[in-house]
Parts: C-alpha cells; structure tokens; sequence
C-alpha cells in the first residue's frame, strides 16, 4: 500500500491521474496539495471520495514537510506547475518561481524527510516533465530520446529544464529516489480552456475566431492523457531511481489538422443531434455552416517550436509502455465531453480571459 502526495493534483492531469490511481490502487491514501491557481478547480475532483486535497503552494517548504511526515508520504509525484507556454512569455517569473523554485521546495522537503533523518525509509519522487525541454526537431531529425540535449526555447520549457535537472541532482548528490517522465502534448477531459484543443471547441460552439499561430504547420505529438496516466504509474511502480522516461502518444499531427478534426468533430455533432443548436445558438454548426469557417491565421509567436516528436522505446523496453488510445476516437470522445460539460467549462472561461495580458491562439504548450 503506498501513501501518495500528488501536487497539482486539481489541474488537468493531476486530477486525471487522482482519479486512475483511485481506480487502479483503491487501498492507497491520497492526498493532494494544490494551491488552486486559475488553472486548478476543485470540481475537477468532485466525483472522486477519500481523497484529501490540501489547498497550499509547493513553494512552502515547511507545509510540505509537514505533510511528508504526517501522512507518512512515500510517493510524491509532482505535477504542480505553471503550464502555458504563452502566459510564460507575459509573466516569466512566476514560472521560474513556481517550476523552479517550487521543484526545489519539494525536493528539499523530500530530502529532510526521507533521506536526512536516516531512516532509510523506502520512498519516491516522482517528476512530471515535457517534450519541450528539448526544444525543435529539425526536418529529417530523429524523435527525441532521454539521451536528447536540452535546449529550452520558452522560458516554460526553460523553468521545466531546470526542474529536471534539479531532481537530477537531488538524485545524484543525496540519493534521492527519483524518477523523471517527459510526456507530448496531453488531451482529454477537464483540461483547462486555454489550451489547443478546449479552446478550439469552445470557440466554435461560441462561434469566436479559431486563431492559429503562423502556417498552423507546427507539429505535435498527442497522447491522451489516460494513456499518460499508465505511464506515470509504470514509471513510478518498475522505472530505475534516477532515470527518465519518455511517454508519447505516438500520433504526430500538425495543428491545422488538429483544429479541422475538432472542426470536423463539432459539425458531426450538431448534424447527429439538432438540440445543440439551441444549446450553442452562436456556433456556425448551429445554423448549418462549418466550423472551419472560424479560422484565423495569426502571427507566429516568438520562439515557436516547429517540431516535437518523442522516442518512447526505453519505456516500452523497461515499463511495458505504449500508448493504447487512437488519436481520432480520442479526439471526438474529448469533443463530446466539452459539449455535455459547458457547466464546467463556462465559469473557467472567464477565469482564463481575467487572469492577465495573455491571447490564445494555437499554443500546445
Ligand atoms: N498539459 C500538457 O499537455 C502537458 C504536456 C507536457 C507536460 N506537462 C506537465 O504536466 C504537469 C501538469 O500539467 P497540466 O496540464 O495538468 O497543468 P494545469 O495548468 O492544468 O494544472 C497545474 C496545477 O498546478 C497547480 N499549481 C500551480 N502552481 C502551484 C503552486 N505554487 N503550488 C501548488 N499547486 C500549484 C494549479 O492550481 C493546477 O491545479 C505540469 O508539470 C506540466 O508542465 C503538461
């Protein structure tokens, strides 16, 4: 039986993995620590029992050594972050601050606990991380691996480099009993609507421009977010102290596609079931016109990756991962739950328009 502490775990896929781990360890406590920032929500747990969340910020150390030792914490698995790529270009410092100077909180706590009292306790940390680290891939450059050089090209993907590598010493320098996983781009259902594919659909059932950064070329890997969740468990449960794994999707895609399959997505909907008219009375689905006709090509952003891709063999050798869920059925299942859950997505809309000088074209990040 483990005793977990998930950050970030009211966020997109915190509170997806908080749920698989309910599901999938029903004998485990969990706790969550989230500081309920605009992208995490309390209704994103509303369904699950015997989960404690905590509402604290990683960045206090002491909170959390306090929660390490009186929950008995054995597994830390950190997903708690500042995670869109355009808010780090606006408000950089709240990304060092959060990513950087919070993964070092948490590992100090760790350390404390687990490592300078001697007790020689069993225990792991486990740290989620991105494809981004790694920056571009050039045209005919192969996946990146583990063994990829970092080169960070957002002061995101910078703040989440940083945090790899500080768990990386943590290893190497205290024994630390650490794991890493680098995951694509994530899709599923309670994902905030400031990323690609929320923000896309909703825009079409509200019929606002669907804006799509330079050539809408840019390429991305989609992983849904329960195959994510199996691969951060197979990393926890059978991956080596110390090392990282890389989780993909196996489904690369440029964005345009992307926006027309969730074009595409929508209009199916409104066809199969006349009631959303009423429901979406502004989607041009509504009075029979294609969503597509929403788009909008917007000027790229600065420092846009053109290309990610992952390797994922050392996880499929060591952990037995590969990604089960195909991109299209995911993709309308992930529709389909925007357009029976507008009550959870509505209120979230305007937290997202409020919460700073941020626009949101096509930004996977
Ligand atoms: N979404 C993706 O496609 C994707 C891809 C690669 C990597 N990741 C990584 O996965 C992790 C989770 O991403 P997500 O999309 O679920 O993010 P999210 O933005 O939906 O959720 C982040 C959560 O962290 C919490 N949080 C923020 N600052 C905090 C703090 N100081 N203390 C405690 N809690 C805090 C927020 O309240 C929120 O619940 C992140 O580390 C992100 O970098 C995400």
């Amino acid at each position: 039986m483990a005793e977990l502490l998930i950050t970030g775990g009211a966020g997109f896929i915190g509170s997806n993995f908080a749920r698989y781990w309910r599901h999938s360890y029903p004998a485990d406590r969990v706790t969550i620590l989230d500081a309920l920032s605009y992208a995490g929500n309390r209704s994103n747990l509303a369904d699950l029992s015997g989960i404690d969340l905590i509402v604290g910020d990683i960045r206090d150390t002491a909170l959390v050594e306090r929660l390490l030792r009186a929950r008995e914490i054995d597994t830390l698995v950190h997903f708690a972050a500042e995670s869109h790529v355009d808010r780090s270009i606006s408000h950089p410092d709240l990304f060092v601050s959060t990513n950087v100077v919070g993964t070092h909180s948490l590992l100090e706590a760790a350390r404390r606990v687990w490592i300078a009292d001697g007790t020689g306790q069993p225990h792991r940390f486990h740290h989620i991380s991105t494809d981004e680290v790694f920056g571009s891939l050039r045209p005919h450059d192969p996946p990146f691996s583990e063994r990829s050089p970092y080169r960070p090209s957002s002061p995101y993907s910078a703040s989440k480099a940083s945090a790899d590598h500080l768990v990386q010493a943590y290893h190497r320098t205290y024994d630390l009993q650490a794991t890493i996983s680098i995951c694509s781009n994530n899709y599923g259902p309670h994902q905030f609507p400031e990323k690609l594919i929320p923000f896309f659909v909703i825009n079409g059932l509200e019929g606002r421009p669907l804006p799509i950064y330079g050539d809408g070329l840019n390429v991305r890997d989609w992983l849904h977010v329960e195959d994510h969740c199996r691969g951060i468990d197979a990393a926890i449960c059978l991956g080596r102290a110390g090392e990282t794994y890389n989780i993909g999707g196996g489904q690369k895609l440029p964005n345009l596609l992307v926006v027309d399959a969730i074009c595409a997505s929508i209009d199916q909907a409104f066809a199969s079931a006349p009631q959303m008219a009423q429901r979406f009375p502004k989607a041009p689905a509504a009075h029979g016109l294609p969503s597509a006709s929403l788009r909008t090509f917007v000027p790229d952003r600065p420092g846009h990756d053109r290309h990610y891709a992952l390797d994922c063999t050392k996880a499929e050798a060591e952990l037995g991962y590969s990604a089960r869920r195909d991109f299209a059925d995911g993709l309308v299942e992930t529709v389909h739950w925007y357009l029976n859950n507008a009550d959870w997505w509505l209120p979230l809309r305007g937290c997202a328009e409020v919460s700073g000088p941020v626009t949101f074209p096509v930004s996977p990040g």
